[in-house]
């Protein structure tokens, strides 16, 4: 459906939990701590879901916390696949458990993946996040192997992991992925640190053969064919060219709320409506045409969001 600035709404993210097996240095550095276990379950996704496909979603990406967390994520994946007029499910992982379930995953519909992965050296990933490289790495090349649709993203941050720019834009040389440069968000934990804008990295393509990618299906990246590469490199650009005016997408958020800017406040609760797919058909409609018209993060150097990312699924 339209919103009313005229944007094609078709693309949900599904946040299925807030809970985290990482403990990254800009996000949840403590560890998590929990504010509620009210988790959607496997029906109430499954009607909200047929809701979004009648309102025109096709694309799904469900996202946390870490939603391979879960124990019932096939039988959410499997389910949403069903749902008629969903053409693509996605997940964003922080990888840790992809190994072990991506067999399953696939069978049950999975079609991509989007690993968050901001060091290629062991120790500092460590550092960074509490957890395993090798673990992460078997998992994305496991699901290479499998022909799933792949992207990596890196969140250089100044003077912690900013001198792997280079190793990173490596990866895409020999590996059908995209890797994707975020420029950091400020919100929560990650206000304490700098970013890394895109004009910055260009710098370290100067005088390589680049092509950017038209019609890159719609979301927040903007994608470079490198001469010579098998994958791509992109980036993701919040804080120095904003994309909001060809924003295709709403959360929902993992107790039941439909959040339809990601650094903007309002959010409409889903659960008091949530066994009739009916109704929750018109707070949906409601909610989507009424979606902020774009972010204000330059202006007041914060994000406006009454969550941080951990609780908003990125
Ligand atoms: P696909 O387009 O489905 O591949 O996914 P994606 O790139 O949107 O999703 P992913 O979960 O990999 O998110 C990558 C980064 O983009 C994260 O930092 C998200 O917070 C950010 N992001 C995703 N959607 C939006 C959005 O609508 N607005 C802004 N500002 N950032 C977004
Ligand atoms: N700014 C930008 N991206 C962020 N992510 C988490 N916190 C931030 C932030 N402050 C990214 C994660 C993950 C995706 C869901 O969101 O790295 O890849
Ligand atoms: Fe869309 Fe809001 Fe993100 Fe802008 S900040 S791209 S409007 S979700």
């Amino acid at each position: 459906m339209l919103d009313k600035f005229n944007r094609e709404i078709n693309y949900a993210r599904i946040s299925i939990t807030d809970a985290c097996n990482l403990r990254c240095l800009y996000c949840m550095p403590n560890g998590y701590i929990a504010k509620h276990y009210n988790f959607l379950t496997v029906d109430e996704i499954k009607n909200i879901v047929t809701a979004l496909a009648h309102l025109g979603v096709k694309r799904i990406r469900v996202t946390g916390g870490e939603p391979l967390v879960r124990q019932d994520i096939l039988d959410i994946i499997g389910t949403i696949n069903e749902v008629d007029g969903i053409e693509d499910i996605g997940i964003t992982t922080n990888g840790i458990l992809l190994g072990d379930k991506i067999f399953d995953l696939v069978e049950n519909g999975l079609k991509r993946v989007n690993i968050s992965l901001d060091s290629l050296k062991e120790d500092r990933f460590k550092k960074l996040t509490g957890g395993d490289l090798k673990r992460v790495l078997d998992g994305l090349n496991k699901a290479l192997e499998l022909g799933l649709v792949v992207k990596v993203n890196m969140i250089p941050i100044k003077d912690i992991n900013d001198d792997e720019i280079v190793d990173f834009i490596e990866m895409t040389k020999n590996m059908n992925i995209d890797v994707r440069f975020i420029e950091l968000m400020p919100i929560g934990e990650a206000t304490r640190f700098t970013g890394v804008t895109k004009d910055d990295i260009m710098k370290y393509l100067e005088g390589a053969n680049i092509v950017k990618i038209e019609n890159n299906g719609g979301g927040p990246s903007e994608v470079y064919r490198l001469d010579g590469h098998i994958g791509r490199v992109g980036f993701i650009t919040t804080m120095s060219h904003s994309f909001c005016s060809r924003c295709n997408r709403v959360r929902i958020t993992s107790d039941g709320k439909l959040k339809t800017c990601l650094h903007n406040p309002d959010e409409y609760d889903l659960r008091p409506y949530i066994d009739d797919v009916d109704r929750l058909l018109e707070v949906l409609k409601m909610g989507i045409y009424n979606k902020y018209e774009k972010h204000t993060l330059l202006e007041d150097k914060i994000s406006k969001s009454s969550r941080d990312m951990v609780r908003t699924g990125g």
